[in-house]
């Protein structure tokens, strides 16, 4: 790798000793693909995804010391993914024994980590850090540092800015460094599409089931949608955002997708349209049979898949305000439509700390309360992510929730019955 001179000097020690490491694992990290320069981060903010105090994770707490010991300290502050815990969320007093005391026993120390290091407030916690009422929304062309999957495909999709899919820990390398390493989808070549979509389907089709037949089959390609702005229009309102995002979540836990692009909606696409293409692209068509034979083949990791749920969680990644209030309508019609006032399966819509607070000062928020659903700002999968909730019957319509953990995927208007109406 040719570095600058300035990168050089870092590398050399001039800036300390914690510094030259941490540029020689990005110079370490470049090489590994090929990256021959490294190039500035120009985002306003960085976003870190570890988020949680789990008590195994010492070598990192060991080495978030070693930044704050060196004043190692980013110019960039930064937002990190949600909490893994909150008392609103219903949960038993053997799981709560277990999150506070074996799993995430290092929550407040790890918090208070992340504020020396430049955390940008307390309502920081959120994968959803680009909407409006959080405000780490990066310019079209601005280079980051992120690792979150689900932000980190938004980001570069929706909003035209540049990101790899790093690891977490590079993420707040890069941005103590201000640098990364310049490949993939940082360059113009990294994100042309390897595949073309065709959408085909007589209806708007489910997002998030939509997202994950194109994750399984382009992998870590790019993929250029075509037929989809037939559903979504041509502007990125606040719909189609909404869409895309949970669109996005899902091409990049069902495959490996950093980046798409809409023919007529994002930016690029927009732009450049189908130069964006590479020769020799492959070609997948997604019809109604597709979609259904996709969402057939998902596995159930139920011990008993007649179980009646326990748990429904909505919003991951998180919820937008027009979801939460869009869904406060949806539950209350479907409600009254099926004669029962609240609903029948204790019910988690999560959202960020910011959007929640927003959500509060609308009449939505006393009329969600009512029909009995939670809102928090828990990260799902965190939740999710242990022996005792594993076993416990949970659905949800996030299919990033159904690949890593034993939720079941139902789609949003199966989710709205069961929640509503009652039955398996
Ligand atoms: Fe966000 Fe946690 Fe889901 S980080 S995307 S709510 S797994």
């Amino acid at each position: 790798m040719i570095l600058k001179p300035e990168q050089q000097a870092i590398l050399n020690g001039e800036k300390g000793e914690t510094l030259a490491k941490v540029m020689k694992t990005l110079v370490m990290f470049g090489e590994a693909f090929d990256a021959e320069t490294m190039v500035p981060v120009t985002s306003k903010y960085n976003h870190l995804v570890t988020s949680f105090g789990l008590g195994a994770l010492q070598p990192v707490y060991d080495l978030m010391n070693q930044f704050i010991d060196a004043g190692a300290v980013s110019s960039q502050k930064f937002t990190a993914d949600p909490r893994p815990m909150d008392k609103n969320v219903p949960s038993g007093l053997l799981q709560n024994l277990v999150f506070k005391k074996f799993m995430y026993n290092k929550q407040d120390y790890y918090e208070d980590q992340l504020k020396k290091l430049g955390l940008l407030n307390d309502d920081a916690f959120t994968c959803t850090c680009y909407m409006d009422a959080v405000g780490n929304k990066p310019n079209k062309g601005d280079v980051l540092s992120w690792s979150e999957s689900s932000a980190v495909v938004y980001a570069n999709s929706v909003l035209g800015a540049r990101c790899n899919r790093n690891s977490g820990i590079l993420d707040i390398m890069g941005s103590i460094v201000g640098f990364v390493p310049y490949f993939g989808l940082l360059t113009d070549e990294g994100r042309k599409a390897d595949w073309i979509v065709e959408v085909k389907t007589s209806k708007k089709p489910e997002a998030q089931l939509l997202g994950s037949a194109i994750g399984m089959k382009v992998m870590e390609d790019v993929p250029y949608v075509k037929g989809l702005d037939k559903w979504l229009g041509n502007n990125l309102d606040d719909d189609a955002c909404t869409y895309l995002k949970d669109f996005g979540a899902a091409t990049a836990s069902n495959g490996a997708v950093g980046l798409y692009h809409i023919d007529g909606l994002t930016p690029e696409a927009v732009e450049q349209g189908e130069q964006l293409i590479a020769d020799g692209a492959k070609i997948y068509v997604i019809d109604d049979d597709e979609l259904q034979r996709v969402y057939d083949n998902y596995p159930v990791m139920w011990k008993n898949i007649d179980a009646k749920p326990k748990l429904c969680f909505m919003g991951c990644p998180h919820m937008s305000l027009q979801q939460l209030k869009d869904w406060t309508d949806k539950v209350e019609s479907s409600l009254k439509q099926y004669g029962n006032k609240k609903v029948v399966i204790p019910t988690v819509f999560t959202a960020a700390p910011g959007v929640l607070k927003e959500f509060e000062t609308t009449s939505y928020s006393a009329r969600l309360n009512a029909t009995g659903v939670i809102t928090s700002y828990i990260c799902p999968l965190m939740y999710m992510n242990n022996p005792l909730s594993g076993k416990m019957p949970v659905i949800t319509s996030s299919n990033k929730l159904r690949t890593y953990t034993t939720a079941r995927y139902f789609t949003d208007d199966e989710i709205l019955v069961q929640i509503t109406k009652g039955g398996k």
